[in-house]
């Protein structure tokens, strides 16, 4: 797929099928991810694929937001080894670990597998239900999986700001 027409296609998706993600689609998002930069090439993002019946029990238990996915992603990253601005005050973990989660998102979509992002959670006791490692900070969740029939995106979906908005020149 072109990346615009991913970029274009690409919605929040909130009614699954409940088929699990086929293997090579899941590992051609992992690619992805995998392939994302991020600051001094650190790459301290932590990927966690839950699909045991346990694992997506934790979810439910984490979030109301599963919506039948038999897939879901958590991405953390380890706060350990993050690139510090000057001054101290701030450091790449978020940052990083939101550019392998929009990798991913958006290679779900060019692989035809619908998601949705998803940080409807406590995330210091979703990091502790997912039993992550004190040194990891949980960002997000992305359901992955196949919309269910008559599913589609949210009126919301196409309304974006127009650039005027948000975009300066200077
Ligand atoms: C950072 C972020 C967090 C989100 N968290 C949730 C969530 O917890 N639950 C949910 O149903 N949708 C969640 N969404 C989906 C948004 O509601 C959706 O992306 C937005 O309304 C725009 O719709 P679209 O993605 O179809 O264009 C999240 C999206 C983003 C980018």
């Amino acid at each position: 797929m072109d990346f615009f027409d991913v970029v274009r296609e690409r919605y929040a998706c909130k009614k699954f099928d409940g088929r699990p993600v086929e293997t090579v689609q899941l590992n051609a998002i992992l690619e992805a991810g995998r392939l994302a930069p991020t600051a001094k090439n650190l790459q301290e993002q932590r990927i966690y694929v839950l699909q045991s019946p346990e694992a997506l029990a934790r979810v439910d238990a984490i979030t109301p937001c599963r919506y039948g996915a038999a897939t879901v992603l958590a991405v953390a990253y380890d706060s350990s080894n993050v690139f510090v601005y000057p001054g101290g005050k701030y450091d790449s973990g978020v940052e990083d670990a939101s550019i392998v989660a929009t990798h991913l998102t958006l290679a779900a979509k060019a692989a035809g597998v619908d998601s949705c992002w998803l940080n409807r959670f406590d995330p210091d006791e979703a990091a502790g239900l997912l039993g992550l490692p004190e040194n990891e900070k949980l960002l997000m969740l992305l359901d992955l999986g196949y919309a269910a029939e008559g599913a589609g995106p949210l009126p919301n979906h196409t309304s974006r700001k127009p650039l005027e908005e948000t975009v300066t020149y200077m």
